[in-house]
């Protein structure tokens, strides 16, 4: 099983869910490889927001390694599913599918959490710090889930 974390920017909100579904992955001992990417370029080989990385790094899940790549087509081929931050992200995502089979493999990371609301993890960049921890709580109650389906 391969997942796909997807957010705007490939610097803040992917990259925590990535490092929190990894630590999860590793702790469970699942064989699952997990990844992210932006729908953006603007932050192409950066590391994570420094704001991302101490909030992670206070909660115990470091992703000071993470370098921010763009999505792209052919991620569709090299993953089972694509979970996506934010509805924008989500219809970018779609509008580069190449088939029904791609689109299917996209769901809303907080549909997991919130069954069919559709709501949005709520871009921090432009926050304050609370925002990075309300992302915080966000995600891990997601990833929890998408744990939780994976070992069924
Ligand atoms: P992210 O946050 O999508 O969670 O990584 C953002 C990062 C950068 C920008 C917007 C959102 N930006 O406009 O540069």
């Amino acid at each position: 099983m391969k997942i796909l974390m997807v957010c705007l920017g490939n610097i803040c909100r992917s990259p925590l869910a990535d490092g929190l579904l990894k630590a999860k992955v590793q702790n469970e001992g699942l064989d699952v490889f997990v990844d992210s990417a932006g729908t953006a370029g603007y932050h192409v080989g950066e590391a994570p927001d420094s704001r991302m990385r101490s909030t992670a790094r206070d909660k115990g899940v470091p992703i000071d390694e993470l370098r921010a790549r763009q999505f792209g087509p052919k991620d569709f081929s090299e993953f089972d599913l694509i979970y996506a931050m934010d509805l924008s992200n989500f219809n970018n995502i779609i509008a580069q599918a190449n088939s029904e089979e791609e689109k299917l493999k996209v769901k809303m990371i907080l549909n997991e959490s919130h069954p069919g609301k559709d709501l949005a993890v709520p871009d921090p960049y432009y926050g304050g710090d609370r925002g990075f921890a309300e992302v915080f709580d966000l995600l891990d109650e997601a990833t929890d889930i998408i744990i939780n389906n994976l070992k069924k």
